[in-house]
Parts: structure tokens; C-alpha cells; sequence
């Protein structure tokens, strides 16, 4: 058995003031807004672990119980020795808990940053010697464009994509479907077996989706609140979490939940020699978590060039695990 050790990519590079322009613009415009991708310090990163654990947030649980229930269904769909695509891979635990019934030939995680990827494939690379371990860091939503050695070595094998949790739903309809766009061509340019497992939460009551996000214990609170602080850490501003509340509404006739942090009281934030006022009341737009029914996803799927779909649910159909090729 060969030992392999995992190699690393950047293909993008979060500039500083890049992301200080960004953030500048969605503050000043006239309805304020920011990206969820700034939800995601250190701090961050650790509450929405926490959300994942509320009894109130049933999508993580409810994915997991279908991957219970439907396990030797969905491994029947991995191909073997195949090149796992792992999109927004985090700690990896999700595929990494799928290696032992079906093992991959490559393992390419994608996330955001390496930060987190690095340690995290040298510890699972321990577990799987012979798996050949790559971790990019990428921002996907933007494009899928992979270093040419990179790219040629994943077309060798069938392509194994995998997003699951739902994050789909930070898209809009418009980018997700050019985002499965772009995992469909990805697909269609691995061997025969090539397709994509995806997790997606369903539309359901108002009443369970708003709870998911708005907790008894404060906790998705105190992860919308904490993008503040982050915003503070990147832009300097001096937002006090104390002036802001949380606030989640499910928008029916966008079918999807949105966080906004509403200013309690008249504030003037401030940064470099920038400033904006907020009124009492006036809120900053922090996510989009868009829900999807089992046809208009499907639809969605066929329409992004997947030829083939099917889904697994659970019994409240809280929630779907679609498998296209
Ligand atoms: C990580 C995007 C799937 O939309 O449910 C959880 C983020 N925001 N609670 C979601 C989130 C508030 C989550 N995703």
C-alpha cells in the first residue's frame, strides 16, 4: 500500500481590499447587505456547529437520518475508485463518514479557504493511506475551474460530487442553477458513473422554518449578530452587537428564509473617513436560505443539464438528498 500525502491549491485569493470594497458597498446601499460568507470567522464557524445541534434546526439532523435510512441506496450510486469532488468540505466528516462503504481514488476537497482544509485532510489522510488527498482552496460559486493537472487527473476517473447541507440555499434560483450548471460539465467531463449528490431543505410551514432560524437559546442570534464583529475585523468599523437585533422571516413568494439584523435605536456607524447612518428599524439584509419543492428542484437539475435525477426524503419530506447524472 502506497502512503500518499495530500497536496494543497489556491486558486483564489481573498484580498483584503477586495473584500474591504465589497463589504463597503453592500453597507452603503441604500437597502444594506452582506454576504453569508462573512458568517464564517473562527467564532462563526463554531456557532453554526451549535445551530447544527438545536432541536429547532432540523436540516442537519434530517440529512443525516436519510443517509441512515437510504445508505446502501446512495453507495450503490458512488462509483468505485472514483474522484470525490467535496464542495464547501469543511472538516470532511460527511464524505469522510462514506470512505468506509464505497472508497474513493481521489479525494479533492474544495472549500473557501485552507485554513481549516489543511490540518483537516493530514489527520484524515492517517486514516486513509492509499486515498490520494487534495485540498483546493476555491471560491466555487464564482467558478469551477481547477489547475489544469488537477483537472485532467479528475477526468480519469468517474466524478463524485458532493454537496450536501443544504448550502445551495444561500443561492439564488439564478446562481444555483448556473453553479449545477457548471457541476453538470464538470461531470459530463469525468469517466462513465460521473454525477452529483446534493442535499437540499425542503418548503415546508412557516411556522417550523422560521423556528430553524430563530432558536429559544439565542444561538442563531448570536451567529447572525457575530457578523458584525467580523465585519469590524475586516472593514474596521465599529459596529456595538448591542445596538443590532436578529431578526428571520420565511418570504413565501421567494420561498426562502432571510436573517436581517435590525437596527434597535439610531446608529452612525463609522470606518476610515466612511460613515452610514441607520435609523431605528432599518435592517442589514444577512442571508438568503432559499427552499425548494421535490418538482422545482428536479426541474432546476434537468434544466442545468443533468439527464437523470432521483431523490431520497424523509418521512415529513422535511428535507431531500437528490442524486443527477
Ligand atoms: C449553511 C447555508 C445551509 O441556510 O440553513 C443556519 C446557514 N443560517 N442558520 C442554512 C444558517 C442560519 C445554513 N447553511
Amino acid at each position: 500500500m502506497t502512503q500518499q500525502t495530500p497536496s494543497f491549491h489556491l486558486t483564489f485569493n481573498l484580498d483584503p481590499r477586495v473584500v474591504a470594497a465589497e463589504l463597503e458597498k453592500g453597507l452603503t446601499a441604500t437597502h444594506a447587505h452582506c454576504s453569508p460568507k462573512y458568517f464564517y470567522n473562527a467564532l462563526g464557524s463554531t456557532l453554526f456547529e451549535a445551530i447544527t445541534h438545536l432541536p429547532e434546526y432540523y436540516p442537519t439532523r434530517t440529512e443525516a437520518s436519510i443517509f441512515a435510512e437510504h445508505g446502501s441506496e446512495i453507495h450503490q450510486c458512488i462509483p468505485q475508485q472514483a474522484a470525490w469532488l467535496d464542495l464547501g468540505a469543511g472538516s470532511c466528516q460527511k464524505a469522510a463518514s462514506l470512505f468506509s462503504g464505497t472508497a474513493p481514488g481521489v479525494y479533492v476537497a474544495v472549500d473557501i479557504s485552507l485554513d481549516y482544509l489543511t490540518d483537516t485532510l493530514i489527520n484524515l489522510q492517517r486514516s486513509h493511506p492509499s486515498v490520494k488527498m487534495v485540498g483546493v482552496g476555491m471560491d466555487f460559486s464564482a467558478s469551477l475551474n481547477f489547475p489544469a493537472a488537477l483537472a485532467t487527473q479528475l477526468t480519469q476517473h468517474p466524478i463524485f460530487a458532493f454537496y450536501p447541507g443544504s448550502s445551495l440555499g444561500n443561492f439564488t434560483p439564478t446562481e444555483s442553477l448556473g453553479f449545477l450548471n457548471r457541476v453538470a460539465s464538470v461531470c459530463q467531463q469525468g469517466q462513465a458513473g460521473s454525477g452529483l449528490l446534493i442535499g437540499i431543505d425542503l418548503v415546508k410551514s412557516v411556522e417550523i422554518l422560521e423556528r430553524a432560524y430563530d432558536d429559544d437559546l439565542g444561538v442563531t442570534a448570536a451567529f447572525n449578530l457575530n457578523v458584525l464583529r467580523h465585519i469590524n475585523t475586516l472593514l474596521g468599523t465599529d459596529f456595538d452587537v448591542c445596538d443590532w437585533q436578529h431578526k428571520a422571516l420565511f418570504n413565501v413568494a421567494e420561498s426562502r428564509i432571510e436573517m436581517h439584523l435590525v437596527a434597535r435605536r439610531a446608529v452612525t456607524i463609522s470606518w476610515g473617513e466612511r460613515s452610514r447612518t441607520f435609523r431605528a428599524g432599518e435592517a442589514i439584509h444577512t442571508e438568503n436560505s432559499y427552499k425548494w419543492t421535490i418538482p422545482n428542484f428536479t426541474a432546476l437539475l434537468k434544466k442545468a443539464g443533468f439527464a437523470h435525477t432521483q431523490y431520497w426524503t424523509d418521512p415529513q419530506a422535511q428535507y431531500a438528498l437528490f442524486w443527477a447524472y
